[in-house]
């Protein structure tokens, strides 16, 4: 009797705080506080991705690594501090780009609707538009994000996975955030979209085992071609990741991959998996694919990853900058 008055009212506050958790991103968030947000961000975007449709990957890019590391809380757009690096500043970072979108989709919003919607949440909204803009899904934005105060470069370089991680690896980097086998595999179609620069798979061309041998796991004949782009320690040189169609939101990064084709050793590593390799192959046939749809449905989860709401963190009045 005693334990369960005391019990009872444990259990139940307990479960409220989870479905308040649960429930606590919205799509209205803003309805009332700053009505055109959704509107303000996409005519923002739109303004960037017209002039210079390559900068779609890489929002896309800035929200995935802003989610991987602390939550969804724009910890990414935080500039380094006090000589203390930011995830800015973490060896992943040194491609990312599309900052400028965000300081004035930032810029846009403070004049209508000052210190009202968070960094994180723009930076969810401009994903979002990006990928819709060039023939992606649209799927709508739970809102009500808030903004993290710390932002480590260590925490970067440990938080994402690495481009040369096996299968097990992403598991397990994917299921400790709550996303699955499936999101892995989905979310890794990003990659259809955008470039990457030469180190992240130059061992592969060059150096396997480190016995100047080639990654047997990819095309020999592809492995020539991407030699001629990217000799042996180039740094500046990029490559689409999913040639001919990088700039275009489409399945042409699954059927790059069952062609084993996959740039990075992650992006192979999805054949390694009876699950990961039957969703690559499903997505190669038009008639099967369900990518799209699921991209959309993914997406909502990456970005739902450990966000700060209610009173935590903050509204930041310039996203590079805690205030
Ligand atoms: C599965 C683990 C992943 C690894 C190891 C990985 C790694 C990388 C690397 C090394 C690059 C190239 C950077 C450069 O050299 O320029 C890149 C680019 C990119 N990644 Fe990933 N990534 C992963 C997952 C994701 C996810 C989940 C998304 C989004 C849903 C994503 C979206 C992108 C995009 C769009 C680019 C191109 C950026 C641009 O063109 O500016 N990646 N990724
Ligand atoms: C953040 O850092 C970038 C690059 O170093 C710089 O251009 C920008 O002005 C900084 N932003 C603020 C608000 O200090
Ligand atoms: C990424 O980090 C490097 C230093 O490692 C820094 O020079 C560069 O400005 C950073 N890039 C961005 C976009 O902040
Ligand atoms: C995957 O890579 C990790 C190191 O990142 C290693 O410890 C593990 O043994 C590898 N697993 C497999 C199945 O190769
Ligand atoms: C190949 O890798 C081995 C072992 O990591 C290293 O000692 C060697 O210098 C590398 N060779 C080249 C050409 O980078």
């Amino acid at each position: 009797m005693a334990i369960s008055t005391v019990l009872l009212p444990m259990v139940l506050s307990l479960s409220l705080v989870q479905l308040a958790y649960a429930q606590s991103l919205d799509q209205g968030f803003y309805a009332n506080t700053c009505p055109n947000v959704v509107g303000i961000v996409k005519r923002t975007t739109a303004s960037f991705i017209s002039q210079s449709p390559s900068l779609a990957a890489s929002l896309l890019r800035l929200h995935f690594h802003d989610c991987f590391v602390r939550g969804c809380d724009g910890s990414v757009l935080l500039n380094s501090t006090n000589g203390i690096p930011a995830e800015k500043d973490a060896i992943p970072n040194k491609t990312l780009r599309g900052f400028q979108v965000i300081d004035a989709a930032k810029a846009a919003l403070e004049v209508v609707c000052p210190g009202v919607v968070s960094c994180a949440d723009i930076l969810a909204l401009v994903a979002r538009d990006a990928v819709t803009m060039i023939n992606g899904p649209y799927w709508a934005v739970p809102l009500g994000r808030r903004d993290g105060v710390v932002s480590l470069s260590s925490e970067a370089l440990n938080s994402l996975p690495a481009p040369f991680a096996n299968i097990s690896d992403l598991k397990s980097t994917f299921g400790a955030l709550g996303l699955s086998v499936k999101d892995l595999a989905v979310l890794s179609g990003g990659h259809t979209i955008g470039i990457s620069h030469c180190p992240p798979f130059s061992d592969r061309l060059y150096n396997f085992t480190g016995n100047g041998d080639t990654d047997p796991s990819m095309d020999q004949r592809y492995i020539q071609q991407l030699k001629t782009k990217c000799p042996p320690a180039d740094v500046t040189t990029t490559v689409e990741m999913d040639p001919g169609s990088s700039r275009i939101f489409n399945t042409g990064y699954f059927t790059a991959v069952s062609a084993r084709k996959g740039l990075f050793q992650s992006d192979a590593a999805l054949l390694n998996d009876a699950e990961t390799k039957a969703y690559v192959q499903q997505q190669t046939n038009s008639a099967t694919s369900t990518f799209l749809k699921d991209f959309a449905a993914s997406m909502v989860k990456m970005g739902q990853i450990g966000v700060l709401t209610g009173k935590a963190g903050e509204i930041r009045k310039n996203c590079a900058l805690r205030n």
